[in-house]
């Protein structure tokens, strides 16, 4: 497999996007300043451990962005574009007048949307000459896909994975190490930084900021090393925007008027780093701003209540201060999210995007548990066969609560939910939440 593109497919669909949308120009308003402050700066470390072409990509010059040929033939060789689902069951069973609609990421090989990002990076990372992918994961989903997008182009991959969530899902280390990645605990006993948390904190359970820190901190120290980040970054979320710009070209195609006057439709993704949400809402902010009557809804965890009760204030995607400093909404930089089952969505600092997206009035957010997310994700399963990750159980459920209300107000709207990713590696997380206590 290793460098060659895939060349037997014989599918064209005509919704599969040739460019990325660039919606930065689009946002509701300035993105507060960044503050670089650190010896070195997170710029000069960004400068030495990212791809040229991917810091390129934080700050495109046009509005549109080209995808290179052989990542458009990745990318329809996993599967893309992949379905828009319409759950008649659901609705029946809800007996709503809303229409519900699933973009289906779960059904990609590797269990999520997080692939979209890792063949663009993995691609950039080997046309530089670099030969070992190094990333953090929370959930697994995302070293996953680094994982299998190394091996498109014959790279070596190591991933810090957050320890709570290697140990509550080692399939997917399992899956990592099958395609030769190696995969390490975070926070790690091969980096300073996880020496010293480990030293202050024995049994930390991790989370996506001690991993983060593990990442960098080790791609730092190997040659040919390229970091990657699958969130939180402009150049992740100008890759996901395949997301949004699938479901425009199918909603078009299934003759669906998104954001007709006096309806409420809502497009809503769970929200962690916020790629699956940016990926999804960028190519319609302009929409919107231009008077759709379209709403935009992110889902967290209250394990992690960033957009509901969070304070918006500067702070940093990583315990260590490898990243810069950003505005957001933000638990706090000591934060220790809880370890609940929906790992991806235990970040402490909002983006600065998704946060200012939240503070212009743009995004509206609401938080869920693990008990009651899961309760959605297995409604999903009784009614349409589908089983999601528990991160995507939180924006179905949002997606319930958004139904519940335009059913009383006698509406009908359209509801997009971002199906982010596969529930299938989680069924002991299932379990877990499921059982009675
Ligand atoms: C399946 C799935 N959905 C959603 C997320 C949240 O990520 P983001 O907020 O970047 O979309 C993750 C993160 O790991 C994930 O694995």
């Amino acid at each position: 497999m290793p460098g060659a593109v895939p060349t037997s497919d014989n599918r064209s669909d005509s919704t599969l996007p040739k460019r990325w949308y660039n919606f930065l120009g689009d946002l509701p308003g300035h993105l507060p300043e960044v503050r670089n402050e650190g010896n070195p700066s997170p710029a000069e470390i960004a400068a030495k451990v990212r791809p040229k072409a991917i810091l390129e990509h934080d700050r495109p010059a046009a509005p549109w962005v080209p995808i290179p040929q052989p990542v458009q033939d990745w990318l329809r060789h996993v599967g893309r574009p992949t379905p828009l689902h319409r759950a008649r069951r659901l609705e029946q069973r809800l007996g709503t007048g809303a229409r519900i609609y699933l973009k289906r990421e779960d059904v990609l090989p590797t269990g999520s949307f997080k692939l979209n990002s890792a063949i663009a990076q993995a691609y950039y990372a080997a046309e530089e000459g670099r030969r070992t992918l190094v990333t953090e994961t929370g959930a697994g989903q995302w070293g996953m896909s680094v994982a299998l997008a190394a091996s498109m182009f014959g790279l070596d991959a190591e991933v810090f994975m957050v320890r709570c969530s290697l140990e509550q899902k080692p399939y997917r280390r399992h899956y990592m190490e099958l395609l030769g990645a190696k995969v390490h605990p975070s926070p790690s006993p091969f980096t300073p930084v996880g020496r010293e948390l480990l030293a202050r904190v024995p049994d930390h359970p991790g989370s996506l900021g001690t991993a983060i820190s593990d990442a960098i901190q080790y791609a730092l120290g190997k040659e040919s090393a390229a970091y990657l980040s699958g969130s939180g970054t402009p150049h992740v979320y100008l890759h996901q925007t395949l997301l949004g710009l699938e479901v425009r070209a199918q909603l078009e195609e299934l003759g669906e008027d998104l954001g007709a006057p006096g309806r409420g439709d809502h497009l809503v993704a769970c929200a962690g780093g916020g790629s699956n949400l940016c990926g999804l809402i960028g190519p319609y902010l302009r929409a919107r701003t231009d008077g759709a009557d379209l709403r935009f809804l992110a889902a967290e965890s209250t394990a992690a209540p960033r957009l509901t009760a969070g304070v918006y204030r500067y702070g940093r995607s990583d315990v260590a201060g490898f990243t810069p400093e950003v505005m957001g909404y933000s638990m706090g930089m000591d934060y220790i999210p809880p370890a609940v089952h929906a790992a991806g969505l235990r970040n402490h600092h909002s983006s600065a995007i998704v946060s200012l997206l939240r503070h212009e009035g743009v995004l509206d957010a609401v938080a869920f548990g693990d008990p009651e997310s899961f309760a959605a994700g297995r409604l999903l399963l009784q009614t349409e066969g589908i089983l999601l990750a528990p991160e995507s159980n939180h924006a179905l459920a949002a997606a319930l609560g958004v139904v519940a209300e335009a059913d009383a107000r006698r509406q009908r709207p359209v509801v997009v939910v971002l199906a982010s990713g596969s529930g299938l590696l989680d069924l002991q997380s299932y379990h877990d939440v499921g059982r009675p206590a």
